[in-house]
C-alpha cells in the first residue's frame, strides 16, 4: 500500500512558503494532490500529513489513543509561546482529559451567559471611544475587546486596578511581539531563540513574560490568601478546584492554564471578529439583513436571545467556515501503523486535520470562496465537515465561550453605530504568527443609531464584575 503523496518542492522552500502565506502554500498543495498529502513543514522541517476528507477526518477524531493519538509534546511551538509547561495544550493522555475536567465547567452553560452583561459593558465601553468620521483598525479595537474580556472572566482582574493597568500594557507589548511573521520565525527555528539582553527580540520577548509571571503570582497569591467564592472568574473555580485525588492545583500550574488561556483565545476571538466586521460590512445585504434581525428582539439587552438568533449564528458560523484562524489544527500522531483512505500511515506519521480545506470543498460549500452565510441556515454539517474549533479529546475548550463572546460583542456594535469600510488597500488573508487572519481593515462610525444608544444611558455605565 503507497503512502500520502509528496509535495516535491526543497523542504526550505515549503516551510517559507508555510509561513509566508499559508492559504496560497494549502490552495496549491491540495490542487496538485488532492484532500491527502504530506509537506515538510514540522518543527526543522518534519515531515507532516495534511488530511481534509471528512470521512478521514472522522476516523482520526474518533481512533482510539492507542491507534491515533493527540500528545502535548507536539504543541510544542505553543509551549514555548507561553513560557510555561503545565498548560492543557501540552498535556497528554490522563493528565490532560483531568485537566480538561477541571477547566470545563468555567466555559460553559450558565456560566458562560453570566459573563454576559460584563462582555456588554466591556464593549460598550471600548466603543463609546468611537468618534464619528474617525476611522480605526479593527484589529486593535477587536483585540482591546477581547484582552478585556479574558482579563475580567478569565484573570478575574478588575479593570480600574493598577494590577490590571500594569497587566494590559505587559500583555499588548508581549501579544505585539509574537504577531509579526518575523517574531513568528523565531517561535519556527529554535536557533533564533536567543537572549542576547533586553534589547535583543527574544530577551525582550522572556523579559515581558517574567514581569507578566510575576503580577499573575502575585494574584494567585493573594486570592488563596483571601478567598471570595463569590467570584465567577475562571482563576476562581480553579483555586477551589480538586483532581480526582483531591489535590489542588499548584501556583505554577494555575500561572500556565491563565497564559494558555489568554493566548488560545484572545487573539482568536479578536481576528474572527475582525473578519466578521469585515465581511458585515463588505456586504450590504449581510448588514442588513443583521441589522433587521437584531433590531427585531424585544429586548436587546436578552443574551439567551442574542445567542439564538439565526442570521447572526449563521454569520459567525460562515466567518469561521472562510478563513478558520487555525488553518490546520494541533497535530495528531499515529501509534499504531493503520491504513486511511488508499494510504497506508506507518506508526509515528504526524497528521495535521486541516479545517481549512475542509471549509473550501466545493462538494460540501459550493462556491468556498463567496462569504454566503445562508449555506448555513439551509443545511446542517457534520463535525467532521466543519471544524473551525477542531475536534476529538482535543476540541477548544472555549468554543461555546468564543461563539457568545462574539454574538454579543456584534450585536452591540452593530445596534450602536452605522459603520463602513475605510480601507485604502485589499484586505486579503495573512499569517498572524501560529494563527491566520485578515491584513489591516479599518471601519469608521458614520453615525450613531440614535435610538439604542438613548435607552442605553451611556454615561452611567459601569463595569461590573
Ligand atoms: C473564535 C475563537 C476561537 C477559535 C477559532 C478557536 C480554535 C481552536 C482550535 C482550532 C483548537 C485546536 C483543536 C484541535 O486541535 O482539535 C483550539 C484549542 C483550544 N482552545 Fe480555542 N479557539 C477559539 C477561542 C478560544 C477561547 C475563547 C478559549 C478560552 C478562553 C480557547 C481555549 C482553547 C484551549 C485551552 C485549547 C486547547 C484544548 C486542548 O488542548 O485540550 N479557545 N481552539
Amino acid at each position: 500500500m503507497k503512502l500520502p503523496p509528496s509535495l516535491k518542492t526543497p523542504a526550505w522552500l515549503q516551510m517559507l512558503h508555510w509561513i509566508a502565506n499559508p492559504f496560497t502554500f494549502l490552495d496549491s498543495c491540495a490542487q496538485a494532490y488532492g484532500d491527502c498529502f504530506c509537506v515538510r513543514i514540522g518543527i526543522n522541517f518534519a515531515p507532516i500529513v495534511v488530511v481534509s476528507n471528512p470521512i478521514t477526518l472522522q476516523q482520526i477524531y474518533t481512533a482510539n489513543p492507542e491507534q491515533i493519538d493527540a500528545p502535548g509534546e507536539k504543541n510544542k511551538l505553543l509551549g514555548i509561546a507561553q513560557g510555561g509547561e503545565n498548560a492543557l495544550v501540552l498535556a497528554s493522555g490522563v493528565r490532560h482529559q483531568c485537566q480538561r475536567q477541571l477547566i470545563m465547567p468555567s466555559f460553559h452553560g450558565e456560566r458562560i451567559r453570566n459573563y454576559g452583561q460584563l462582555i456588554e459593558n466591556i464593549t460598550e465601553q471600548a466603543i463609546c471611544q468611537w468618534k464619528i468620521g474617525k476611522r480605526f483598525l479593527v484589529q486593535d479595537a477587536m483585540k482591546t475587546i477581547s484582552l478585556r474580556i479574558i482579563l475580567s472572566t478569565v484573570f478575574g482582574l478588575e479593570i480600574d486596578k493598577p494590577r490590571y493597568q500594569q497587566m494590559e500594557k505587559l500583555l499588548i507589548s508581549m501579544l505585539e511581539m509574537m504577531s509579526s511573521s518575523w517574531q513568528a520565525s523565531m517561535l519556527f527555528f529554535p536557533i533564533l531563540q536567543q537572549d542576547l539582553g533586553a534589547l535583543s527580540p527574544w530577551g525582550r520577548f522572556r523579559r515581558c513574560q517574567k514581569e507578566i509571571d510575576r503580577l499573575l503570582y502575585a494574584e494567585i497569591q493573594e486570592r488563596r490568601n483571601d478567598p471570595d467564592l463569590s467570584r465567577t472568574d475562571v482563576l476562581t473555580s480553579l483555586i477551589a478546584a480538586r483532581y480526582e485525588t483531591g489535590e489542588q492545583m499548584t501556583d505554577v500550574e494555575l500561572r500556565d492554564e491563565l497564559v494558555n488561556l489568554l493566548i488560545a483565545g484572545h487573539e482568536t476571538t479578536a481576528t474572527t471578529l475582525t473578519w466578521a466586521l469585515y465581511w458585515i460590512h463588505k456586504l450590504p445585504t449581510v448588514r442588513k439583513k443583521l441589522v433587521q434581525e437584531i433590531n427585531s428582539l424585544e429586548n436587546q439587552s436578552d443574551k439567551s436571545a442574542i445567542l439564538q438568533l439565526p442570521y447572526l449564528n449563521a454569520v459567525c458560523s460562515e466567518t469561521l467556515r472562510m478563513y478558520p484562524v487555525g488553518v490546520v489544527t494541533f497535530p495528531r500522531v499515529v501509534n499504531s501503523p493503520l491504513q486511511l483512505m488508499d494510504y497506508y500511515f506507518p506508526a509515528g506519521t504526524d497528521i495535521y486535520p486541516c479545517p481549512y480545506l475542509t471549509h473550501q470543498r466545493e462538494d460540501l460549500y459550493p462556491e468556498p470562496k463567496q462569504f454566503k452565510p445562508e449555506r448555513f441556515l439551509e443545511r446542517k454539517f457534520s463535525p467532521y465537515e466543519y471544524l473551525p474549533f477542531g475536534g476529538g479529546s482535543r476540541r477548544c475548550i472555549g468554543m461555546a465561550f468564543a461563539l457568545f463572546e462574539m454574538k454579543v460583542i456584534l450585536a452591540k456594535i452593530l445596534s450602536r453605530f452605522q459603520l463602513a469600510l475605510d480601507n485604502h488597500h485589499p484586505v486579503r488573508p495573512i499569517r498572524r504568527t501560529l494563527l491566520t487572519g485578515p491584513s489591516d481593515v479599518w471601519l469608521v462610525p458614520r453615525s450613531e443609531c440614535k435610538q439604542i444608544s438613548e435607552k442605553l444611558n451611556i454615561d452611567n455605565l459601569v463595569i461590573t464584575n
